[in-house]
């Protein structure tokens, strides 16, 4: 079955050109207010533990301004999982984090993390959260899903995103494989990481795929053109390859 594909934009790099300088501008009310205005479908951020861009004043502002899905990425520990039952976003994603990392670095390791995944996910649900796991397209990894009880996966696109010609193309069968065995377990199929305004076409045109979350090569073309016109485009194209499936 074919589903609809929502966009979710991930502003954190707003708030790391704000964070550089210490500056209150750019506003990231105002971007968020944008992208809600062009017609994205959610709005997605990463509190990491290091509060390298967004902070903790971000989120609560974004939960009272905001008219859209709020999309939470969280590492799986203590202070994130108290801090994500407070602001009780719509969604929650689970991913692995590592200070000395530039970004999110492959997928959730929810075989030798089992039971602490486990554990936050169940805790993140009865808070009234719909929880997303961040994984890597591994069918191993997608049969343990049911399990640990997560409505949601998030599979890891970055692998996909670096690799060329031959490559990307394995990349891309392992992505769409992954996507049809999470659906016929029941499981929402979103995508995300190191998608831009070529490589996203492939991956849109996925029947199982239900989201994107999309943010770094989005807030490059906002430099440009503007984050309004920059979702605006990207959920243009979204909707032309779905419609060339
Ligand atoms: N999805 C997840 C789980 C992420 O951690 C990130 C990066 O924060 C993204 C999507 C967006 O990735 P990018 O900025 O490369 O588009």
């Amino acid at each position: 079955m074919i589903h609809p594909l929502e966009l979710g934009v991930n502003i954190d790099h707003i708030a790391t050109l704000r964070q550089a300088r210490g500056t209150p501008y750019p506003d990231l009310m105002e971007a968020m207010r944008l992208v809600e205005e062009a017609g994205a479908q959610a709005i997605t951020i990463h509190l990491r533990e290091d509060r390298r861009h967004i902070q903790d004043k971000d989120v609560y502002d974004i939960k009272r301004l905001c008219t859209k899905r709020i999309n939470l990425e969280i590492a799986a520990t203590e202070e994130m999982v108290r801090i994500a039952c407070d602001v009780v976003p719509q969604d929650i994603c689970l991913v692995p984090e590592k200070r000395e990392e530039v970004t999110t670095e492959g997928g959730l390791d929810v075989i030798h993390h089992f039971a602490r995944i486990q554990d936050c996910t169940q805790r993140l649900l009865a808070g009234g959260m719909r929880v997303s796991l961040f994984i890597e397209p591994d069918l191993e990894h997608i049969r343990r899903v049911p399990d640990i009880g997560a409505p949601v996966i998030e599979l890891h696109t970055g692998t996909y995103a670096n690799a060329k010609g031959d490559a990307q193309l394995r990349e891309l069968e392992r992505i769409q494989k992954a996507a049809e065995l999470a659906d016929s377990l029941g499981i929402r199929v979103n995508a995300g990481h190191g998608l831009d305004y070529q490589n996203t076409v492939a991956i849109a045109q996925i029947p199982e795929m239900r989201e994107l979350n999309i943010g770094h090569a989005m807030v490059a073309r906002a430099i440009f053109v503007g984050i309004r016109q920059a979702t605006v485009e990207m959920l243009a194209l979204m909707q032309s390859a779905r419609a060339r499936q």
